[in-house]
């Protein structure tokens, strides 16, 4: 009794020293050589706020003047910063916290408020000010965290919401309402901020969804995808065109995104099916759809003008809307909802984007190039005016380069799409394509997840490929149709990244529910007595061979190489078709063993184990 009184008073102890723990530190050489990787911007009277996300640090300067005041260690690693009243708050995706940031009156010094725990893989963080509402998606747990910061800096969490994907990018459209989207597929979610509760779920047909604000003058929501027709396939002819891969700016009415009881848009299917334009090379138009009431798509590439990775956004009460094209360095603005978008060059990867308080400067974060653009919004068109370094950036490794290349678009022919267009941060859009991995066009495949792919060789669905090399190679010829000259193909850097990937944690990783459980263990048993072992073999679950397992593709193919098994229970649709929606599907498909399908009970236990792997 005594003993178990030390060790709750103990953990206590622990838990208050780690909640409380290290406060911001001043980095002693600001110009030091780093690599720092900015991945968000806010604008906080008359100074910029930068969140570093590889080196884990705030830099702040002066806005006018673009002199460094100072850089502040205050995590592991950040992935994303937002201002909520004169609170900053900032995510650390290594720890899993909130972090509650705070200035002095002159912005000289930042001090950490409060560390809070959240769901693991927090990726992004809402913030509704006039509320003091905040909401933070996190990722390979997909749930959604609402908190309310108070005056003081002290958050509390109210409520919680699992989600039916990975949630990304997310936003109030008001104080009641939050808008989330799905990081890597086109499901976006409407949630009512006082319950938490999902009251509306859209489809959209794209995917990579990187963008999401409100219009006012429009009373929209808009959002920046990518479109990939799975029925094209990569040859010149559809990339050039844009029939392969489109980039576009989706506008939703609000009020379609309000009422869940509404019967014209209770099935995201028929939403799908009936307020799609096509973006084929002809029907291409510069001008956006005029229909009123309708879910319309402006296409932001033309031929020979692609705009792969369209992303972060900002409207202005003056109805001028500025969107980065984070894959070929771009921003693109238009002065008026009515008018063709026009372009800026920025640094390289633009990635973050926001406005000073009048609306007259706007500052775009470039992440490859730790470098800010500032724009003049003043004048009668957008124009860059300066661009502010964040520090001098050290010599980067091979990885890294290849991690630019990979999130860069110019590498495709003409930059319509880069390798993240498809493999969504290095896993998957859960969309088919044809890219002739297996030699013939007409059998378009699941686009497969990058994480932890170093160790499941060989590779391609159909097993073709006995090295990472070879299927960059590949990737770089036919999937990208790149005009690098074969001599100059990036392949080393490439595949250095692609190795690089750590596998998806599993749900029940994710979620905290990996329990030495007696069911887990029945379960590890069943995968073996049931033979699953024999072909998702070892630490990485998969065999060398291509096998017959019962499935046909489109042009008569039966041999697949078993694919790996970690991190399955976060990459659906299932199988080389995406025929399978869910796990459970997969295991009653019996397609190892079509003539002795599987007990409910067996189902029951593998699909447990599927989700811990
Ligand atoms: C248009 C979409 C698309 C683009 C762009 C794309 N890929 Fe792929 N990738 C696929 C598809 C689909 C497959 C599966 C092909 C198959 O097996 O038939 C694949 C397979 C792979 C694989 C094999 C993975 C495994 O586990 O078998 C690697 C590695 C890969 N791609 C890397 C890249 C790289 C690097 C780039 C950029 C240079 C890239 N891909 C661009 C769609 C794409
Ligand atoms: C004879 C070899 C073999 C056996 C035995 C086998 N599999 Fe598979 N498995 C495969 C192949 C090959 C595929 C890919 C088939 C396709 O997509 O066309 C696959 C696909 C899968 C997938 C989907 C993976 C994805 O990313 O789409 C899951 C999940 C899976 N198997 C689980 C199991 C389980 C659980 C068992 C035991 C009940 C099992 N497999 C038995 C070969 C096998």
């Amino acid at each position: 009794m005594r003993l178990r009184f030390l060790v709750g008073v103990l953990l206590l102890a622990c838990h208050l020293a780690s909640a409380t723990a290290h406060d911001a530190i001043r980095v002693s050489d600001p110009d030091r050589a780093a690599y720092r990787a900015p991945c968000d911007v806010v604008y906080m009277s008359g100074l910029l706020l930068v969140a570093n996300s590889k080196s884990g640090t705030i830099s702040i300067l002066d806005a006018e003047s673009a002199a460094r005041c100072s850089e502040w260690k205050v995590a592991e690693s950040l992935v994303a910063m937002q201002r909520c009243g004169r609170w900053l708050l900032a995510l650390d995706p290594v720890t899993h916290q909130l972090i509650v940031i705070g200035l002095d009156a002159e912005g000289r010094t930042l001090h950490v408020q409060q560390r809070l725990a959240l769901p693991r893989y927090p990726q992004n963080l809402a913030v509704d000010s006039a509320s003091g509402q905040v909401a933070v998606a996190s990722l390979w747990s997909r749930t959604v965290t609402f908190c309310t910061l108070s005056e003081a800096g002290r958050l509390m969490i109210r409520t919680r919401t699992s989600m039916p994907f990975a949630p990304g990018r997310l936003l109030f459209t008001d104080s009641d309402r939050l808008v989330v989207a799905d990081n890597f597929g086109g499901e976006i979610c409407v949630l009512q901020s006082d319950s938490g509760q999902i009251c509306r779920t859209v489809e959209i047909d794209g995917h990579n969804i990187r963008g999401l604000a409100v219009n006012p003058k429009t009373s929209s929501l808009m959002v920046t995808c990518q479109t990939l027709d799975s029925r094209s396939f990569s040859t010149y002819e559809h990339v050039f065109w844009g029939v392969l891969m489109q980039n576009g700016l989706h506008s939703i009415p609000l009020v379609r995104l309000e009422a869940a009881d509404d019967a014209r848009d209770s099935d995201p299917e028929s939403l799908k099916k009936t307020e799609t334009a096509t973006y084929g090379a002809t029907s291409v138009s510069r001008e956006p759809s005029k229909s009123v009431g309708a879910h319309s798509q402006y296409p932001l590439g033309t031929p020979s003008i692609g705009s792969g990775d369209p992303g972060a956004m900002v409207v202005t009460s003056h109805d001028a809307t500025l969107l980065v094209i984070s894959g070929t360095n771009q921003l693109a603005f238009r002065t008026a909802s009515h008018l063709p978008f026009e372009r800026l060059k920025t640094g390289r990867r633009p990635e973050a984007i926001c406005l000073d308080e009048n609306e007259d400067v706007a500052f775009v974060a470039n992440r490859f190039e730790d470098s800010i653009t500032v724009i003049s919004l003043t004048g009668n068109s957008p124009e860059v005016i300066r661009t502010f370094s964040l520090g001098s950036m050290r010599q980067l490794t091979t990885e890294e380069q290849g991690e630019q290349l990979f999130y860069d678009a110019t590498v495709s022919l003409d930059g319509w799409y880069s390798c993240h267009s498809c493999h969504t941060d290095g896993h998957t859009n859960g969309r088919l394509a044809d890219t002739f991995g297996d030699e013939s066009k007409g059998a378009p495949k699941k686009v497969t997840s990058l994480l932890g792919t170093a160790d499941t060789a060989p590779w391609a669905w159909n097993g073709s490929r006995e090295s990472v090399e070879d299927q960059v190679r590949t990737s770089l010829i036919i999937s990208m149709q790149t005009q690098v000259s074969t001599e100059q193909l990036p392949i080393e850097p490439l595949a250095a990244f692609v190795r690089s990937l750590p596998p998806a944690p599993s749900v029940l990783e994710a979620t905290e529910q990996l329990v030495t459980d007696p069911t887990l263990t029945q379960a590890r048993h069943e995968f073996v007595r049931a033979g699953c072992s024999n072909c998702h073999a070892g630490n990485a679950y998969t065999t060398h061979d291509s096998v017959d397992v019962g499935l046909v593709d489109e042009i008569g193919s039966t041999h697949f190489n078993p694919p790996s098994l970690r991190g399955v229970s976060q990459r659906g649709p299932w199988f080389h078709d995406g025929r399978a929606t869910t796990l459970q599907e997969v295991l009653r498909s019996g397609h190892h063993a079509p003539e002795s399908p599987l007990t409910p009970e067996q189902v029951s236990l593998l699909e447990l184990l599927l989700k811990s792997l």
